[in-house]
């Protein structure tokens, strides 16, 4: 990407004064907090078509009783990053798509910032249905609808996941542990060991834009282990 572009996307991010500074390769950085267990497999062997479906008539939950539509994800079947939401808010819900409001245009502004258009990525969340009123998923919840995303990674085999935001963060990886302390590390995720860093969610960083720093700093860290995947 030329300079001019970088600069015009770090400025979206109110970050225009940054510039780019090496990064610790992957294999320097210590990876934590326990794998998922293996999953229990539900939806195991199920190709994209298949489990679109699966998903569409879901209702193993009683967020299928208050959601308009379920919400897939989107992006490309050969991506090599996976990012990973929280749930569907209102604007998701109506359209069908994750990350469309106000916070899918910085996280888009965010991705390009480090070379990646929304296109060339794959865009998932860890509910696939909205929980009402955009309260946090509760733990059954969470428990029916990751084998949905579980089975999306086996598919996608990505060589990155990006988990946005604590509730996605805990979710993926089991832990209580803030993002503060989970950022700037490799997790490792579920049976396929996939790498996965953790950021703020950019809804949080329109309501704290001052971490904003943080999260570039997150995204040029994610662009590191990628490249030495
Ligand atoms: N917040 C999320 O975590 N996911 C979305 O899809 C939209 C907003």
């Amino acid at each position: 990407m030329n300079t001019a572009l970088r600069h015009e996307y770090l400025a979206a991010l109110g970050l225009e004064a940054w510039v780019m500074r090496n990064q610790p390769a992957a294999s320097t950085v210590a990876s934590t907090v326990a794998p998922l267990p293996p999953s229990t497999a539900r939806e195991a062997g199920v190709d994209w078509p298949e489990l679109r479906a699966r998903v569409a008539a879901c209702t193993r939950c009683a967020l299928s009783a208050t959601r308009t539509q379920t919400v897939f994800g989107v992006g490309n079947q050969q991506a090599s990053w996976l990012i990973v939401g929280e749930a569907p808010g209102a604007e998701e819900d109506r359209q069908g798509e994750p990350f469309v409001g106000r916070a899918g245009q910085l996280l888009n502004a965010m991705l390009r910032a480090i070379g990646l258009p929304r296109e060339q990525v794959f865009i998932a969340n860890v509910l696939k249905c909205r929980p009402p009123g955009n309260r946090d998923p509760a733990a059954g919840e969470a428990a029916e609808c990751l084998p949905y995303l579980e089975q999306q990674i086996a598919l996608l085999k990505p060589k990155i996941m990006l988990a946005v935001g604590r509730i996605a963060a805990q979710n993926l990886l089991r832990t209580d542990v803030t993002l503060g302390r989970l950022r700037q590390q490799v997790h490792r995720f579920g049976s396929s060991q996939v790498p996965l860093v953790v950021t703020y969610h950019p809804a949080y960083l329109l309501r704290t834009p001052g971490d904003k720093r943080k999260a570039w700093e997150d995204l040029k860290f994610a662009r590191g282990v990628c490249a030495n995947v």
